[in-house]
């Protein structure tokens, strides 16, 4: 071996290293030069920052959210970072910021007037696109218009008219013959889970999957969301892991993929030969159902099915997870439980059906429903992409009132159940589940956001809250009395999409009428 040829091959590999370091230096530090020259211009500073012990990757902030993750300790955890740095603080790194904010003004900016730069399609698409495909919970800009424009007629019908209500009471008969009556104890979440993926598979698909049912629970509903929970649950990881991972795509992921896609395939292929079948016949009496506009609206039905499966993904449980969590406050609150029967058995006194506006007229109603919203909302954070170099209107300096320059690829992270625990706002009591709270209290816009808000809120909100106040009466009106009978008292979080009970809604219900 020649011992010269040998050096100069390290030399190569050592200069080239050097080079390679130098470049990336260069770069960094012009970029960094860049970015406070912009951000210089238009008057804005940097929020508190979470001192980090790696400030070059910024991996602190997620061990210690991961950590606190572990023990279901996010909330605390988020609602000390805020109540110790304000509303609004950040985790830089050597590339971007992560800022988190639970500033109204910031809000506001992020969701609905400056909402075209931020998007979630950057963080979503890879995960979400083997499973879903291109849909509304994966895309921006013209892809998300054109996904919100063919869903939106099915939602907007669907919330005024009285008809979902009736499709909606044969699911709820079944869950009450569910539970027993003579106060032995129930977890109320497998049932109140079952329920909303009745009413959301009948709205979306045309036929209930038959959860609720005893029997008649077919082998392919079973399938189907068997492949549907193991998809979702890959996506999660898929979110977390970088793009170019292969450990996510496994056997079990890509069956569940086909799996689900054969099901939604057929339930189109139904929609269409009962479109064909009902040419000329008077439609007044049709249910809502998404698969049918969508069919009758798009040629392609490869984007149908993506449709579907995208907004399936947010419907799915979102309302199990809402009930289950107002069982929980109410079996620790029994005073409030009986409160409310009495308001519902006074205004369903006349005998008449329940309707849309009948339920919003009790109030008590509505507000132990925003009340539990508050306190463990079902989404509990929300996270978004800057898109373009943008600003965020506070926040920023010691003070806390500048504007902050923000960076493409930058990321603002939200907490709903931080924001809805602000004292200013709902008073020195706000970590207390209290109903009564809400008699005369408006919160200010932008600071009570159960389904978001600007034109990516929640197209779902009114037939959840439909479906949420008419499931609440039916039960209350059937039940005299609720009993805790959870030895834990304190609310144990898990995160799926939703924030979800960790011990459930274990009650017993007790009714004289047997
Ligand atoms: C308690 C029930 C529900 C809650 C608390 C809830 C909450 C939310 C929130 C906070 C968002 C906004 C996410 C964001 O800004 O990125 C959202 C989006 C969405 N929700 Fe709901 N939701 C509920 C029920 C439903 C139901 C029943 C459906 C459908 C039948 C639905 C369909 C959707 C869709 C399609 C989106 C995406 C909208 C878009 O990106 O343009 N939701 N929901
Ligand atoms: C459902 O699947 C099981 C096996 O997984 C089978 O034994 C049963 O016959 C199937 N039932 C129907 C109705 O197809
Ligand atoms: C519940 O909160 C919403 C805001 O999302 C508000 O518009 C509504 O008036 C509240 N309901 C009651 C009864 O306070
Ligand atoms: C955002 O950036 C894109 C290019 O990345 C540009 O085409 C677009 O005009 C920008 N939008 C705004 C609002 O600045
Ligand atoms: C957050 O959850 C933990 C346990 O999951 C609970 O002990 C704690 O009280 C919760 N924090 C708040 C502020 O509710």
């Amino acid at each position: 071996m020649d011992p010269i040829a040998d050096l100069s091959m390290f030399d190569l590999t050592l200069w080239t290293f050097v080079a390679i370091a130098i470049w990336y230096m260069v770069f960094y530090f012009r970029a960094l030069l860049r970015y406070r020259q912009a951000s210089n211009n238009h008057g804005c500073q940097q929020p508190p920052s979470i001192t980090q012990r790696d400030p070059i990757f910024g991996f602190d902030l997620m061990l210690r959210l991961h950590r606190a993750l572990k023990r279901n300790h996010r909330n605390k955890s988020i609602v000390q970072l805020f109540s110790s740095h304000g509303l609004t603080f950040c985790a830089p790194s050597s590339t971007s910021t992560k800022f988190y904010t639970i500033e109204p003004k910031n809000l506001q900016t992020i969701f609905s007037t400056d909402a075209s730069s931020w998007g979630v399609e950057p963080m979503r698409r890879f995960a979400f696109e083997p499973f879903v495909g291109k849909g509304i919970m994966c895309v921006d800009g013209k892809d998300w218009e054109h996904s919100r424009t063919l869903i939106k007629p099915t939602f907007a019908r669907a919330q005024i008219t009285d008809q979902h209500l009736e499709d909606f009471e044969r699911h709820v008969d079944r869950l009450i013959d569910l539970i027993p009556r003579d106060g032995s104890t129930v977890d109320l979440q497998p049932l109140f889970s079952r329920l909303a993926l009745d009413a959301s598979t009948e709205f979306l698909f045309g036929e209930a999957l038959g959860a609720l049912k005893k029997i008649g629970f077919s082998n392919e509903s079973s399938e189907f969301l068997q492949a549907y929970n193991y998809g979702q649950y890959v996506l999660g990881k898929r979110l977390h892991l970088p793009k170019w991972n292969f450990l996510t795509v496994d056997k079990r992921f890509q069956r569940s993929c086909r799996v689900a896609h054969a099901f939604v395939d057929e339930c189109i292929a139904r929609t269409q030969r009962a479109l064909r079948g009902s040419q000329g016949h008077d439609k007044t009496r049709e249910r809502y159902v998404l698969a049918r506009d969508l069919v009758s609206q798009t040629i392609d039905m490869k984007d149908a099915r993506n449709q579907l499966l995208n907004v399936f993904l947010p419907a799915h449980e979102a309302v199990g997870v809402a009930l289950t969590n107002t069982f929980f406050n109410l079996a620790r609150n029994p005073r409030v439980f009986s409160k409310l029967r009495q308001e519902v058995l006074k205004a369903g006194a006349q005998g008449k059906p329940w309707t849309f506006e009948r339920l919003k007229g009790i109030k008590y109603l509505q507000y132990i429903i925003n009340e539990s919203f508050r306190l463990n909302p079902s989404i509990g954070t929300n996270t978004r992409m800057a898109l373009n170099d943008t600003i965020l209107p506070t926040g920023g300096g010691l003070r806390g009132t500048s504007p902050m320059y923000v960076r493409k690829g930058d990321v603002t992270t939200t907490s709903f159940y931080a924001l809805h625990r602000s004292k200013d706002v709902f008073g020195e009591d706000a970590d207390i589940f209290k109903p009564e709270r809400w008699e005369g209290l408006r919160p200010p816009p932008w600071s009570f956001l159960p389904f978001g808000g600007g034109p990516r809120v929640c197209p779902g909100q009114n037939l959840a809250l439909t479906e949420i106040s008419y499931a609440l009466v039916r039960i209350v009106e059937a039940f005299e009395r609720i009993e805790n009978r959870d030895p834990v008292m304190e609310f144990v979080e898990v995160y799926k999409i939703t924030t979800d009970s960790g011990n459930g809604a274990k009650v017993a219900l007790f009714s004289e009428r047997r």
